[in-house]
């Protein structure tokens, strides 16, 4: 078992990584000084398989807890769920003494985050992630949201969690797709801060624990630098994720996974770099190489219509004399925020997902 700290002076907590922790979230809540009643906020998926062992942990010592579930899927991010679920919190009385813990993907961590930072003006929530995707990534550093149709993630709060506690026993029940969704941001990271992730990754010589923990590592060695991103290096934790996000919105919430969105958005964005940072070509072949291992799209269904991309990226971001910050990778293992980067640039990184001819 593994714990990483996230040291940001007062808000600072304990990611708990191991086998077999569900049964320990009661004594993790303990620790972390929570004395009220638990909220215990999942998806009907993830409810069926951890709730009730989540739920025994807590009673164990002595915590009560409400239950609160919401529809699996990434249309449950919206401000009609999250009033719904603070509606749900009053009905069962749950109080300013009270703490949130979210169960589930980064869909439940994200919305029951969101409603933690909001409800009596904040509560503390425990994240318990149970995907790769919210184990390695959403469940750390305190980004917490919901989508508009406008965009992702466009309304929100920092909010960070007093504790987490990743059970990597859970990762067993992943669907193929979902499984393999979340090595999109395990590749992320070996792009922007750690080569050698890609080569394990490839080789497949991983132990899953050590795994998730050295991401936690360095997803915390961004956060702490950078908690609001206001410096700009959380912002390199983006990678991809431009052009992700337009193309997650254009196929419509829940039609291509996050983590898929990400995938082809890191292939757009290494074609950019390429152009704009150096990234040498075999680099960019081992990123695609990594990227298919998973199964993860590497061209863009043709339904998509490539222009509304465009215009998502340009109302989303903000363009100076006609150039974006964007995040490029010089070589793998590094990143940095290019303010050159233009919207032909962007055009040219998305006609490298056009399908080849077959
Ligand atoms: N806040 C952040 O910093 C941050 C970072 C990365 C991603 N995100 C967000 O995370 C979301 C994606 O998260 P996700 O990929 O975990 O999706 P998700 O929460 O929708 O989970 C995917 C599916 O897997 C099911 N599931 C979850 N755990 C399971 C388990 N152990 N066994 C079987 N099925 C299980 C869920 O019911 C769901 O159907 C996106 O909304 C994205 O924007 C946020
Ligand atoms: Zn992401």
């Amino acid at each position: 078992m593994g714990i990483v700290t996230i040291e940001l002076g007062p808000r600072s907590y304990s990611v708990h990584v191991g086998e077999g922790l569900l049964d320990e979230a009661g004594r993790i809540c303990r620790a972390a000084r929570l004395t009220g009643r638990a909220a215990v906020v999942s998806d009907r998926k993830v409810d069926d398989l951890y709730g009730g062992r989540v739920s025994n942990a807590l009673a164990k010592e002595g915590i009560k807890v409400s239950n609160h579930l919401v529809d699996p899927g990434e249309l449950s991010k919206s401000f009609e769920v999250a009033a719904s679920l603070c509606e749900d919190f009053a009905r069962h009385g749950v109080d300013r003494h009270s703490f949130v813990l979210a169960l589930g993907g980064g869909v439940v961590g994200d919305l029951a985050g969101f409603a933690a930072a909001v409800y009596y003006r904040g509560v503390p929530v425990v994240q318990v992630p149970t995907t790769i995707m919210a184990q390695v990534d959403s469940s750390v550093g305190g980004k917490t949201g919901i989508n508009l149709s406008a965009g992702k993630n466009l309304v929100g709060a920092f909010h960070q969690p007093v504790a987490v506690i990743a059970d990597t026993t859970t990762l067993g029940t992943l669907g193929r797709r979902e499984w393999n969704e979340g090595f999109a941001e395990v590749i992320k990271y070996g792009v922007i801060r750690e080569k050698a992730l890609l080569s394990d990754l490839q080789s497949g010589t991983f132990d899953l624990p050590e795994l998730v923990r050295r991401c936690v590592e360095i997803k915390a060695s961004f956060v702490q630098e950078d908690e609001r991103e206001t410096t700009g290096t959380r912002a390199l934790l983006n990678f991809g994720h431009t052009i992700g996000h337009a193309i997650e919105a254009v196929a419509g919430y829940g039609s291509l996974l996050h983590g898929e969105a990400v995938a082809l958005g890191m292939v757009a964005a290494a074609q950019v770099s390429a152009k704009r940072a150096g990234l040498p070509k075999e680099e960019l072949e081992e990123l695609v190489r990594a990227i298919r291992r998973f199964d993860l799209p590497t061209e863009l269904p043709d339904r998509l219509s490539r222009s509304q991309i465009l215009e998502r990226i340009f109302s989303d971001k903000k363009f100076v004399n006609g150039k974006i910050r964007f995040v490029v990778t010089p070589g793998l293992g590094n990143a940095l925020l290019a303010d050159n980067v233009t919207m032909d640039d962007l055009e040219f990184g998305l006609s490298a997902l056009d399908p080849s001819p077959r």
